[in-house]
């Protein structure tokens, strides 16, 4: 029996006990006549004590031999410790063992397996498994088990059932590059992978399936960031017979069930909601962090024409008022200036008023605005003494999202942006469509199998940039947890909707064929939603990046380092695939 009980387990009511317990040796002390060693599992550490004058010879050559991360098995008597410590649960009773084996031996790891490692982010990656061992990523993969659990348990008490789509797919456009499979039994022809479940879950719906939900790796082969993988994890869901409120309804549920299972916190339903027009002119952004007010106001109108080139040359001008922030010292303000012409961002400078305390204005553009002007400036921000507005110029758009930008670094400087609050609400109203001047046509702003908003229905032939989606994303924080809709249920609707996406009858016909010829069979209304589950883990876990929610991540490379992939593959595969490489030389 290699234990009787885990490292995690013993209490001073197992006095006296005879245990085993199997572990890893997190350190080692020998003080001279008595040696300790911390015996850790997934459960806890509990403590070895070995009074040397009373321990067999045999036992101490090998308790010399131990070293950090062997494996060993101890067997002995449970004993109330001298000195008790509070920290950790065991910390009241120490083993005394009278048997010693080691079950594997340990070279020195490449980092201290401690919750604060002195290992790179590379190098522990390299190492996951052993990064696996260290408290905060055990603790962020058991968050990210109890979610899951506690997500099953919420969608089958409503009676979604729990169905497996397939991985080897055919591409389906949903934004991002589709990574490919080459079929060796068909030459020529690739699989692709899925961006998302869409359409099969539209079709489990045409199955009379009703209600579906299913914890799956989706794929895409884009730009990675802190909240983006190569493949990540959807909750991924589906409903019959439902419109936009009944799926909203259903989900703030599992957002409360699960902040309430999983953290404890009572979260207020329903969710705020706010259209996705108001989410870009008052935060820049379709996914407003709203812990904090610092609204955008627009100013283009009560600045132009007073001389001053920079804001009469461009489209907008805007800006926001953070409050007691007048105090900020010239270097701030440079510093600012600095974030705000990062390349990331691409402003070309900013204007900043002073609301002094004395009532008096201090600003960057004095040569070209008095003290009057600049009181309406402050007047439309509803301004008070002390507080300070920053302006920026430009395209209206991108500007918008500039200042969404310097209002999320402004509430992290002032602290508004409080780890442990959480302000959820719903964006509604996307715009269906979105414009690309690169390619000249429009691109569906969810995906292609969102329908429009009825009322906007005359906008097909008019101006179909105007036409609102029955869309919806849930945002907490300023993340973008998951997005939806309520999906396109007939093939004349669908039909138009390839059209105007610019697909002609026979690409719209060799890419949707199956859907479009499931929709000659009875399709019930339905509509859905996918949450990032690395994001919804990121989120409870109070963490930005969602490698950190991830056993085996990518890096920001997409590469994973531990086993060294993607990696170049025999040409015996690649014969038998039938496919030849043709690698441009690298610069
Ligand atoms: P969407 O593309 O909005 O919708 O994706 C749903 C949610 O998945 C998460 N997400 C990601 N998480 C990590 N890494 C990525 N690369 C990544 N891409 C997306 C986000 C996002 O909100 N089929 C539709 C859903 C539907 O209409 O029902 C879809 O996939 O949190």
């Amino acid at each position: 029996m290699h234990r009787t009980h885990n490292c995690g387990e013993l209490r001073p009511e197992h006095v006296n006990q005879k245990v085993t317990l199997s572990g890893w040796v997190q350190r080692k002390r020998d003080k001279g006549g008595m040696i300790w060693i911390d015996l850790r599992d997934r459960y806890g550490i509990t403590q070895l004590a070995f009074d040397e004058s009373k321990t067999d010879a045999e036992v101490l050559k090998r308790i010399e031999k131990i070293g950090r991360e062997y494996v060993i098995k101890a067997t002995g008597t449970v004993i109330e410790r001298y000195s008790k410590n509070n920290n950790i649960p065991t910390g009241e009773i120490e083993v005394f063992p009278d048997e010693i084996i080691i079950l594997s031996q340990s070279e020195t790891p490449p980092f201290t397996i401690e919750d604060e490692s002195d290992g790179s982010d590379e190098l522990r990656m390299k190492y996951r498994y052993l990064d696996i061992r260290r408290n905060p990523v055990r603790e962020a993969l058991m968050l990210r088990h109890k979610i899951a659990q506690e997500t099953r348990k919420y969608l089958d008490t409503f009676d979604f059932v729990e169905v497996e789509t397939p991985n080897l797919i055919k591409s389906t456009p949903e934004g991002a590059r589709d990574f490919v499979v080459p079929s060796r039994m068909h030459p020529g022809s690739f699989y692709a992978l899925p961006q998302s479940p869409q359409t099969f879950k539209q079709l489990l719906m045409l199955g009379g399936m009703d209600k579906y939900f299913q914890i799956v790796k989706c794929y895409r082969d884009e730009d990675l960031r802190a909240d983006r993988q190569p493949e990540f994890t959807q909750i991924d869901c589906e409903m019959a017979f439902v419109e936009q409120d009944d799926i909203m309804k259903t989900f703030e549920g599992l957002m409360k069930h699960l902040f309430n299972q999983v953290k404890n916190i009572k979260i207020e339903t329903p969710f705020k909601r706010m259209t996705w027009h108001d989410a870009m002119d008052k935060y820049g952004s379709d996914k407003p962090d709203i812990r904090f007010d610092m609204e955008i106001h627009e100013l283009t109108s009560l600045v132009q024409n007073q001389g001053f080139k920079v804001f009469d040359m461009v489209e907008y001008v805007g800006g926001i008022c953070a409050k007691k922030a007048a105090s900020y010292t010239r270097k701030q303000l440079d510093e600012l200036t600095k974030f705000v012409q990062k390349p990331q961002i691409g402003a070309k400078g900013l204007v900043y008023v002073k609301c002094n305390e004395d009532g008096s204005f201090k600003s960057s553009v004095d040569k070209f605005f008095d003290a009057e002007a600049l009181k309406k400036w402050a007047d439309a921000f509803n301004a008070e003494p002390g507080d300070l507005l920053l302006l920026l110029a430009g395209d209206k758009r991108k500007t918008q999202e500039q200042l969404c930008e310097l209002r999320l670094e402004m509430g992290n400087q002032l602290d508004l942006r409080k780890p442990g609050t959480f302000a959820p609400l719903w964006i509604v109203d996307f715009p269906l469509l979105e414009w690309d001047e690169e390619t000249q046509r429009f691109y569906a702003m969810h995906h292609p199998f969102t329908s429009a908003k009825t009322e906007d229905n005359g906008f097909f032939d008019t101006d179909p940039g105007k036409i609102r989606a029955n869309a919806y994303d849930m945002v907490i924080n300023g993340v973008e947890l998951g997005g939806g809709s309520i999906r396109i249920h007939n093939r004349e609707d669908q039909a138009r909707m390839f059209k105007l996406l610019g697909f002609t009858t026979e690409e719209a016909e060799s890419q949707f064929g199956f859907l479009m010829n499931a929709f000659r069979y009875g399709v019930p209304p339905h509509g859905g939603i996918a949450f990032g589950f690395d994001r919804v883990c990121a989120l409870f876990g109070g963490s930005d990046s969602i490698r950190d929610y991830i056993a085996f991540p990518k890096n920001n490379a997409g590469r994973d380092v531990m086993i060294d992939a993607p990696a170049p593959i025999a040409n015996t595969q690649l014969s038998e695939l039938e496919l030849k490489l043709n690698l441009k030389p690298k610069h």
